[in-house]
């Protein structure tokens, strides 16, 4: 699985003022012209992009509309299993369209209503301070690219699949949505780079890949298990471990892997007590005594 803060496709402004996206030669769409030049006027539209105004339209093939398309099928079964009933209710709430790929302008309409959030375009990787940072004013870095036609249910990088349908489902439920408000203002108040990483970290193992008891189950809440076709239907089988800060700041994870270590919840107030509440107050030296003594 991607990890947010080093996997993006490194974005290159030319001489010209063109934009090019540098793709892995390991990358599904690499040998694929007319992909990458979709990949570099996309990424073009977010390095253009003037907050406060309109998001600029992505222009989107058949093929990526199909890929939409089976994929949020797909993942719509598998969440009435494996996700939340707060992320269903969010899911209901927001109404995505399944046939086609939102415009991330449509998705912020739909999601600010509901909890206050709005959408910003990201050619690729935001850096720590500002991705997080802006989560406490409500916006949401996205990238806009569809993963590549040929392999619909696997991408190296996160996509506009996993960032609304992983994202904007949870962010439509007033509860999650105070969470990543909290992550946001915890990212503003640290000063020191260790204290944003463990902040950041925290967040990665909650909201990316959080779990959480759901009577006698166990559910999914975080957005890269439930934008993940592969990952949704393995989590019960990792190594689950109990909510602990310190073990959660600890814990090195392996990017090119499922997240095999994962951190249950034992409800959402749960959540809400432990990391919420975290978020609500945390500083440098609250973090560094965590790195100390893992409490
Ligand atoms: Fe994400």
């Amino acid at each position: 699985m991607f990890e947010e803060a080093q996997y993006f496709a490194p974005v290159a402004a030319q001489e010209d003022g063109s934009v090019v996206v540098e793709l892995a030669a390991s990358h599904p769409g690499f040998a694929d012209p007319v992909y990458r030049e979709r990949r570099n006027a996309i990424a073009q539209l977010a390095l253009d992009y003037e907050p406060g105004t309109p998001i600029p339209s992505a222009e989107y093939s058949e093929q990526e509309h199909a890929v939409w398309e089976m994929v949020a099928r797909e993942l719509g079964v598998k969440h009435q299993t494996y996700a939340t009933g707060e992320y269903l209710d969010g899911a209901a709430r927001l109404g995505l369209p399944q046939d086609r790929v939102p415009q991330l302008e449509e998705v912020s309409k739909l999601l600010e209503p509901l909890t206050g959030f709005r959408y910003r375009p990201a050619a690729g990787l935001v850096p720590l301070r500002e991705f997080y940072g802006v989560l406490a004013d409500g916006f949401f870095h996205s990238t806009q690219y569809v993963r590549h036609h040929s392999v619909p249910f696997y991408t190296p990088e996160p996509d506009v699949i996993h960032e609304v349908i992983g994202h904007a489902n949870a962010l439509a439920h007033p509860r999650y949505a105070a969470l990543y408000r909290l992550a946001g203002q915890a990212a503003r108040r640290v000063e020191g780079e260790e204290a944003l990483e463990f902040v950041s970290k925290v967040f990665w193992f909650t909201m990316e890949f959080g779990v959480m008891a759901e009577g006698r189950d166990l559910k999914a809440y975080g957005a890269g298990i439930l934008s993940s076709y592969g990952e949704i239907e393995e989590f019960r089988g990792m190594d689950i471990r109990p909510l602990e800060l310190g073990a959660m700041g600890a814990t090195e994870y392996d990017i090119t892997k499922y997240q095999d270590v994962l951190f249950r919840a034992e409800s959402l107030q749960h959540l809400e007590d432990v990391v919420g509440g975290f978020w609500d107050s945390c500083d440098d030296d609250a973090v560094a005594r965590l790195l100390a003594t893992g409490v």
